[in-house]
């Protein structure tokens, strides 16, 4: 299956993806995080892209676009994908649709996480990452111990994007480039749209309904 997942900033994207990702044994594609590893690695477009993020902007979609490309047409998309992040904006969709047809594939479905502004504003602020990827939240997805991962162990950060006024800008900037894509892919009949108030593994019951629906196919 080859699956976009759409939703505004903290709507879950991420944690339902690990959930799929794990349960459909699809590669997990997220730009976010290939953006971070760049900017870690400082890699250049880690620098291009680093001030754009920190804003809560968009990185311009030719960079995007390029990721994008590049990374689809590795082996491990061959029997499908999951895309957490990316089309953002109306030209990165109609890129991706373009990329696809090349290679005779085309998105099976686009699952749209909808949350209100006041819960992604709480779910944003208390998130907390760890450097090995694992994403918690301090009220609604503890860790065991205050600020230290789980997993690995390692001290648990915010992200800067995360702080007030990233977190104000991103929601503007969802709504003005990213929220038409839900009309774009309703036109496409391919839009499910999910209740993204729900607890996680409540969202991830919806998630399981519809992509069986999508198999049987
Ligand atoms: P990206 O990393 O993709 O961030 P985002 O879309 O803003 O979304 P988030 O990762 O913040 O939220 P999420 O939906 O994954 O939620 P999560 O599961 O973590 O992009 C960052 C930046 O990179 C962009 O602003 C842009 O600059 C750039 N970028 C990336 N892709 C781009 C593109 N295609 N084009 C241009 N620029 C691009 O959950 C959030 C929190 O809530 C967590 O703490 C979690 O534990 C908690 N939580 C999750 N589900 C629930 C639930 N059901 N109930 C309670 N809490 C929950
Ligand atoms: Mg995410």
């Amino acid at each position: 299956m080859n699956i976009v997942l759409l939703g505004p900033p903290g709507a879950g994207k991420g944690t339902q993806a690990k959930k799929i990702q794990e349960y459909y044994s699809l590669p997990h594609i997220s730009t976010g995080d290939m953006l971070r590893e760049n900017i870690n690695n400082n890699t250049s477009l880690g620098v291009k892209a680093k001030s754009y993020m920190s804003r809560g902007e968009l990185v311009p979609d030719e960079l995007l676009i390029t990721i994008i490309k590049d990374r689809l047409s590795r082996k491990d998309c061959s029997a499908g994908f999951l895309l957490d992040g990316y089309p953002r904006t109306i030209p990165q969709a109609d890129a991706l649709q373009m990329i696809l047809t090349e290679s005779s594939r085309k998105l099976d479905a686009v699952l749209n996480i909808s949350v209100n502004d006041e819960e992604l504003i709480k779910r944003l602020s208390g998130r907390r990452m760890c450097a090995c990827g694992a994403s918690y939240h301090m009220v609604f997805n503890p860790p065991k111990d205050d600020e230290i991962c789980d997993l690995c162990k390692g001290k648990l950060y915010q992200r800067d994007d995360d702080k007030p006024d990233a977190i104000r800008n991103r929601l503007i900037v969802y709504k003005k480039q990213t929220k038409p894509l839900i009309e774009y892919y309703k036109k496409k009949s391919i839009l499910r749209t999910l209740n993204g108030g729900k607890d996680i593994s409540g969202i991830f019951e919806e998630v399981k309904q519809i992509l069986e629906e999508y198999e049987k196919l």
